[in-house]
């Protein structure tokens, strides 16, 4: 099994070097690819830097921030066309720890189509998580479970292992949402296509070093996106216009 790890990076100069050696320690098979935005931080050359020194590290420098969904989509991309067989999603700033990564592979290898770690299982948990931010997940992982019928407990969640046939697919052009919509789109692209989704229990620990990049208007966007998602999937089931949706 040929594993890519993608890390979206956008001013992450001090937490992607820990990150990186921390991955790279743990499990040492998986490639990794840095999507960076163009961070005004100099995080792109600071990555350059590790990968002209280790070649399983590549880089995909973008023009300018577009939002996580956007450089996802861009790394799934890249990641398909090399060849890998499980393209996994793990975030800069260690609130995903690396030492973790062989649950989710693991629950692939078992025949996962989408292994996702979660904060909201038995044995799941958050450390230093403010909690307003624990309130806004839990909120909105409970509301997007109803409006969009979907068994798992964390949907927005963005540490995941990808089958690489499960990639291929969805649709991933016509994925347009930026934050945490991005990650509950997929999840349910994923459900409504039938396939396996396995939930993982993870240790989420809030970054030490530099900020947040969500905002309100990435919260309010997720909570629009599967409203309309969950209206137009009753009335397609209603009307009978569209496939009903996967259990
Ligand atoms: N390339 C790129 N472009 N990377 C980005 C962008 C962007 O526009 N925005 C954020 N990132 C990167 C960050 O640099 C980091 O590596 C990762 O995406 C997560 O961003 P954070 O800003 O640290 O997110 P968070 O900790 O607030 O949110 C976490 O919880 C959310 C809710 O569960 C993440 O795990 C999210 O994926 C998750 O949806
Ligand atoms: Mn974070």
């Amino acid at each position: 099994m040929r594993v890519l790890t993608i890390i979206p990076t956008y001013n992450e100069l001090e937490s992607l070097p820990k990150t990186l050696g921390r991955l790279r320690t743990a499990v040492p098979e998986s490639d990794v690819l840095v999507v960076d935005d163009n961070s005004p931080d100099g995080t792109g050359q600071l990555a350059d830097g590790i990968a002209a020194e280790d070649k399983q590290v590549h880089v995909l420098h973008r023009k300018g921030k577009e939002g996580l969904g956007a450089a996802y989509i861009a790394g799934f991309k890249w990641g398909l066309a090399a060849g890998y067989d499980v393209l996994v999603e793990m975030d800069a700033d260690g609130s995903h720890k690396p030492e973790q990564l062989p649950l989710l592979l693991d629950a692939v290898k078992e025949g996962a189509d989408l292994a996702m770690g979660s904060r909201w299982v038995p044995g799941g948990s958050v450390v230093n998580w403010p909690l307003y931010r624990q309130a806004i997940s839990r909120i909105g992982s409970t509301y997007a479970r109803i409006m969009l019928g979907l068994k798992i407990k964390d949907v927005t969640g963005g540490y995941r292992a990808f089958r690489r046939s499960t990639l291929e697919a969805l649709k991933l052009d016509e994925v347009d949402s930026v934050g945490y919509g991005f990650q509950v789109d997929l999840a349910w692209r994923v459900a409504k296509l039938g396939l396996r989704i396995e939930e993982r229990p993870i240790t989420f620990v809030e970054r030490e070093l530099g900020a947040s990049k969500m905002s309100g208007n990435i919260v309010l966007e997720a909570m629009i996106n599967v409203t309309k998602w969950g209206l137009a999937a009753r009335w397609a089931k209603l009307t009978g216009k569209q496939p009903a949706l996967a259990k």
